[in-house]
């Protein structure tokens, strides 16, 4: 069976086109000239007037994460077909080695969760929680024969993800040897628990203090030390997940100046939203926005950093770090003190269109938005080129995007699991039109076609974004 998406502009990572795209299957077999498609049987997507960007990539979501006394509220089901509404159309989810847990047995448990159960393609990293001999030798064969080419540490929350810089510093060489990327959650969990301590003490239980107890400073330095750590492992990639403040963006760059192999992401929450906006909102309302790293104040010059950091590639990627909790029953579980609020942001639907307007708003190029968007996570994490690009041979995730459609982000409309929205009435000047994935269609004209285990695993290989 074929399909022609025709009349369309194609945007890439390279460059914007007119062309008529051509698919057989699953796979994506040429791109054509407008019009000069030859004639045959075809199924048509008209996407005359519109973008035709490859699907989304969203490379940190939790589907399902127990965290915080509770679990992410969206299962790999209906995360995974939120992400597909959004134009998303692969993710790559963390599993989890718990402390005290085989990392084989953390891994066999997030595919028991997904398997059979997502609407798009999937991956996925591993938490290391406790680096120990064992773990050292697992991350081998999960880099050998697992597709898991990547490692998340946690410099943070100390009794739970937690590692110390020995911990760190023996799995960043281990991943120098075998070739994988290390993911740095960078922010000093010790120095914040004693802020958090402190700040209890004062009586400052409202959920502001969860920012105001993880200042930018130690988010700074635990980015510095990351950094140095990798340095000392023999240059060991490394990635920095979900940065948030200028000073840890400034110590990236000075780390990519100097040649190094440092990459960092950010997510829509920490260009869109600030501390005193959403996570200072009256009464107990912040805890919405209650997420590690928090989001920062609108006085100091983050948004504007991170957009130039997007432009620079300084910031490499934008991803959501989905992690949703409804308000009732799970971010409640905070009431009356700030550091039992479950941590995390659901915004798996809304990284395109949010990203997207930051091109209107000409923040970003067209192409830089399908870089950030989609090309560079699948280069970073070994998924390139079948996703992230439209070309022959690659899978035929493709979106269709209309620029002259409106989209409305609100709990009524929203597909993920949440009782609320992170970014309630915003307003994007764009909107998703069609959604396909490996050649099936999951949203068109306004209904979703998708179904529950079409979505299959992806064994990565390693990163294909090093210097
Ligand atoms: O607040 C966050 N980010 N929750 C998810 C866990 C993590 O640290 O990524
Ligand atoms: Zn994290
Ligand atoms: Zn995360």
């Amino acid at each position: 069976m074929t399909l022609l998406v025709s009349g369309g502009t194609v945007v890439g990572a390279t460059g914007t086109h007119p062309a008529d795209v051509l698919v057989d299957g699953e796979t994506i077999v040429a791109l054509y000239a407008p019009g000069r498609a030859p004639d045959g049987d075809h199924r048509v997507v008209d996407a005359t007037g519109k973008y035709v960007i490859p699907g989304g990539i969203d490379a940190h979501t939790h589907m399902e994460l127990p965290f915080g006394g509770t679990n992410a509220s969206d299962t790999f089901d209906t995360g995974t077909r939120a992400a597909a509404y959004g134009g998303t159309t692969t993710i790559v989810d963390f599993a989890v080695q718990r402390t005290g847990e085989v990392v084989q047995d953390g891994l066999a448990a997030w595919h028991a969760k997904a398997e059979g159960n997502c609407h798009v393609d999937y991956a996925f990293h591993m938490i290391l929680g406790g680096v120990d001999d064992d773990a050292l030798k697992a991350m081998d064969m999960l880099v050998a024969e697992e597709g898991i080419s990547s490692f998340k540490l946690f410099m943070a929350y100390p009794g739970v993800f937690y590692s110390d810089d020995g911990q760190i510093l023996r799995a960043m060489q281990r991943a120098r040897e075998n070739g994988a990327m290390i993911m740095m959650h960078a922010e000093n969990g010790i120095a914040i628990d004693v802020l958090v301590q402190q700040a209890l003490a004062r009586g400052e239980t409202a959920p502001i203090h969860h920012g105001l107890t993880r200042p930018e400073a130690l988010e700074a330095e635990a980015t510095h030390r990351a950094i140095r750590l990798a340095e000392v492992a023999r240059d060991c990639p490394l990635y920095i997940v979900h940065l948030s403040a200028s000073q840890a963006l400034a110590q990236v760059a000075a780390a990519r100046h100097a040649g190094r192999n440092v990459f960092a992401e950010t997510c829509p929450q920490y260009l869109y939203l600030t501390l005193e906006d959403q996570l200072g909102a009256p009464g107990f309302e912040g805890a919405k926005w209650v997420c590690s790293t928090p989001l920062r104040s609108r006085h100091e010059s983050h948004h504007r950093d991170l957009w130039q950091g997007l432009r620079s590639n300084d910031l490499a990627v934008v991803s959501t770090d989905h992690c949703p909790f409804c308000f009732k029953d799970q971010k409640e579980l905070g009431l009356g003190d700030f550091s039992k609020i479950p941590n995390g942001i659901g915004g798996v639907e809304h990284r395109v269109d949010l990203l997207y307007q930051g091109v209107v708003d000409g923040r970003l190029t067209l192409e830089r938005w399908v870089e950030t968007i989609a090309t560079t996570p699948a280069r970073m994490f070994g998924l390139y080129p079948r996703k992230g690009v439209l070309a022959p041979g690659s899978d035929a995730d493709i979106v269709v995007y209309d620029p002259a459609g409106r989209t409305t982000i609100s709990v009524q409309t929203h597909h993920m699991n949440m009782d609320h929205s992170a970014y309630e009435g915003y307003e994007i000047a764009g909107r998703v039109d069609t959604v396909l994935s490996r050649g099936s269609v999951l949203v068109a004209d306004g209904t979703y076609h998708g179904r529950r285990g079409h979505g299959r695993y992806l064994r990565r290989g390693l990163s294909t974004y090093l210097s």
